[in-house]
C-alpha cells in the first residue's frame, strides 16, 4: 500500500507561476485592504468592488501555468497516496495533474449563491457580471471562503492530516487559521517537511525539516528525500 503524503499548500507554491502571494514584500495585501476585498463584511458593503477584484484574479489565473512544484506533486502520485490540502483558490494543482485536491478557501472558477454555500456552479475564467443571479435567485458571488466565514472543509482536512504518513507544507506563512492548525493533527511520529524561501514561524512544538528554498527547487529536493527514505534500503 502506498504511504499517504498529505500536503498543505499556500500562495507561495503558485508564486513562480506569476500569481501574487498575500503577505510580505510584493504581497497582495499591501495593494488591497483585505477587510474590503476578502471579508464577508466587505462583500456586504461593496459587492461590485469585491466582484471586480475576483474577476481580475480569475483573468490572471487563465494566463498562469502550473510550475515544476505543482507538477512534481502530481508525479509523486505514482509512488505515494498524495492528498493535497490547499489554501489557494487557483486550479494549478488540478491543471498539473493532481487528482486529490481539497480547497480550504474555495475556488476561483466556481461561483455560488449568496445564501446557500452548497448552491455552486462552474464559471470557468469568465467574469461574474454585476447583478448576475444564482439558480436560487440570489446574487451570484465568488465561491471563496472570506474572512468572517466558516471554513467547512477544515473537518475533512483535519481527518486527512490525522491519517498522514508524511506531512509536507509548501509556500504558506501559516498566518491564517484554521488552516495553520492542521499541523497539530499529524501523528507525532510523522516526518514533516516545510518548503519556503523565507522564515516561517509555527506555534506547534514539532520536529520539522525546513527546506529554505523556492517551491520549484524545494520540491525537487523533497522528491529526492522521499524516494530515498521510502524506496531505498
Ligand atoms: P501568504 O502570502 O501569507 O504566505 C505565502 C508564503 O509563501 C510566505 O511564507 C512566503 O515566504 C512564501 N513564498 C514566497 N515565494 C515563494 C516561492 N517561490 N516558493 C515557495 N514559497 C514562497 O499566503 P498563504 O499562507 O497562502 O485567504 O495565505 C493564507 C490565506 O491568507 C490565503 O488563502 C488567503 C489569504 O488572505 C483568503 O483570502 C481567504
Amino acid at each position: 500500500m502506498k504511504k499517504r503524503l498529505v500536503v498543505l499548500t499556500g500562495a507561495g507554491i503558485s508564486a513562480e507561476s506569476g500569481l501574487q502571494v498575500f503577505r510580505g514584500s510584493g504581497g497582495m495585501w499591501n495593494d488591497y485592504d483585505v477587510s474590503v476585498v476578502a471579508s464577508i463584511d466587505g462583500w456586504h458593503s461593496d459587492p461590485a468592488l469585491v466582484q471586480e477584484f475576483y474577476n481580475q484574479r480569475r483573468a490572471e489565473l487563465e494566463k498562469a501555468e502550473p510550475n515544476a512544484a505543482h507538477k512534481i506533486l502530481a508525479e509523486l502520485e505514482s509512488d505515494f497516496d498524495v492528498q493535497i490540502i490547499t489554501q489557494n483558490v487557483d486550479n494549478l494543482h488540478e491543471r498539473a495533474g493532481s487528482t486529490k485536491v481539497l480547497h480550504l478557501h474555495g475556488e476561483l472558477t466556481k461561483a455560488r449563491s449568496s445564501i446557500n454555500p452548497d448552491e455552486i456552479c462552474e464559471i470557468g475564467y469568465r467574469p461574474i457580471e454585476h447583478g448576475e443571479k444564482s439558480n436560487d435567485g440570489t446574487i451570484l458571488r465568488p465561491n471563496i471562503v472570506w474572512f468572517g466565514e466558516d471554513v467547512p472543509m477544515i473537518y475533512p482536512a483535519a481527518n486527512l492530516a490525522k491519517t498522514a504518513d508524511i506531512l509536507l507544507i509548501v509556500g504558506t506563512s501559516l498566518n491564517v487559521y484554521p488552516a495553520a492548525s492542521l499541523l497539530v493533527y499529524a501523528r507525532r511520529d510523522v516526518p514533516i517537511y516545510l518548503i519556503d524561501p523565507n522564515e516561517v514561524t509555527y506555534a506547534e512544538d514539532r520536529d520539522i525539516t525546513f527546506i529554505r528554498e523556492k517551491a520549484t527547487v524545494g520540491m525537487e529536493q523533497v522528491r529526492e528525500l522521499l524516494l530515498r527514505k521510502f524506496f531505498e534500503n
